[in-house]
C-alpha cells in the first residue's frame, strides 16, 4: 500500500482550499492548507514589525521555523449547504505555538502583506520544511485511522497552494490546477469576509494581547477583486515557486461548475489512480 498526494493549485479564493477540505475527507486522507503557514509566517511579521524582507528576512525565517505551526481537522458530518448534499467540508484550526489564530490570519492586514513575505527565498526555505513534516504526520495518521476494509486503499493527504504541484510535491499522483473567473473569485472571497464580520462582531472585546486588532471596515467587493488581482500578479510574477500550472496538472474551471461537480471530478480523478 502506498501513499498517495493531491497537490490542488491555483489563484487566490479560487475555492481551493474548501474543494481539499471535501476531498480530504471523501477520501479519509490528512489536509494541509499551505496558505495558512504564510499567512502564520506573516502574523509574526506584523506581530514583530518586521515588514522589510531586505533586512527582516532571516530573523523572520528563523522565527517562522522555530515556531510550531498546526492545523487540525475537525471532521464534518453536517452538511452546511442543501447543495452539498451528502458532501461535508470539515473546519480547520491554525494554531501558532498553541494560539488559535484561524481568524487572525485572515485579516485584511495579513491579506495585504503576505504575498510579500512569501515572494522571499528564506521564508520558503523555512515553510518547504514545515510543509513536508506536516504532511509527513497527516499521511501517517491518514494511514493507521483506516479500517481494516479499507486497507488496500492508500493513506494520502491533500495540500493547496501556489507551488505545491511544481516545487513542493512535484511527484504528487494527482494535481489539480482550480481556478475561477477573477468576478466569482471576489465575490466568493466578500461572502466569506462578511460570514467573517458577523462573527466578529458578535464577540464582546478584542483580545487586549493580540497586537493585530481584527479590522473594523471591510472592504467592498471592487476592492477585494483589486487585491486579489495585486497579490495573484505578485505570486505569478515572483522569482522563487511562482503561481504556474503544473505541465501534468488537470485544470478545473469552477466558474459554472457546484461544488459537488468539483469535488466528485477531483475524487473520480484520484480513485482511477489509485
Ligand atoms: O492560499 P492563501 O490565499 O491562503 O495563500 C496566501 C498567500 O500565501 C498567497 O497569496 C501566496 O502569496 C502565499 N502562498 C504561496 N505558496 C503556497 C501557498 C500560499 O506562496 N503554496
Amino acid at each position: 500500500r502506498r501513499d498517495f498526494t493531491i497537490a490542488i493549485d491555483g489563484p487566490a479564493a479560487s475555492g481551493k482550499s474548501s474543494t481539499a477540505r471535501a476531498v480530504a475527507q471523501e477520501l479519509g486522507f490528512g489536509y494541509i492548507d499551505s496558505g495558512s503557514i504564510y499567512r502564520c509566517a506573516t502574523l509574526l511579521a506584523l506581530r514583530q514589525n518586521i515588514t522589510d524582507m531586505g533586512e527582516g528576512s532571516a530573523s523572520l525565517a528563523d522565527l517562522i521555523s522555530h515556531a510550531k505551526v498546526d492545523i487540525k481537522v475537525r471532521p464534518s458530518t453536517s452538511h452546511q449547504t442543501p447543495s452539498l448534499g451528502r458532501l461535508a467540508v470539515p473546519e480547520v484550526q491554525v494554531l501558532l505555538d498553541g494560539e488559535d489564530v484561524s481568524r487572525e490570519i485572515r485579516t485584511p492586514e495579513v491579506n495585504r502583506l503576505v504575498a510579500k513575505i512569501a515572494s522571499d527565498s528564506g521564508i520558503r526555505q523555512a515553510v518547504l520544511h514545515i510543509q513536508r513534516k506536516l504532511a509527513a504526520d497527516a499521511e501517517s495518521r491518514s494511514t493507521t485511522s483506516r479500517s481494516a476494509d479499507a486497507n488496500d486503499m492508500p493513506g494520502g493527504v491533500v495540500m493547496d497552494g501556489r507551488d505545491i504541484g511544481t516545487t513542493i510535491f512535484p511527484g504528487a499522483e494527482l494535481k489539480i490546477y482550480l481556478d475561477a473567473s477573477a468576478m466569482a473569485r471576489a465575490i466568493r472571497r466578500w461572502d466569506e469576509m462578511n460570514q467573517m464580520k458577523d462573527v466578529t462582531a458578535q464577540k464582546p472585546a478584542h483580545d487586549p494581547k493580540a497586537s493585530v486588532a481584527p479590522a473594523a471596515v471591510y472592504p467592498s467587493v471592487e476592492e477585494i477583486a483589486r487585491e486579489l488581482e495585486t497579490r495573484d500578479y505578485a505570486d505569478i510574477n515572483r522569482e522563487n515557486s511562482p503561481l504556474r500550472i503544473a505541465p501534468d496538472a488537470v485544470v478545473i474551471d469552477n466558474t459554472n461548475l457546484t461544488f459537488a461537480q468539483q469535488v466528485y471530478t477531483i475524487t473520480d480523478l484520484a480513485r482511477e489512480r489509485m
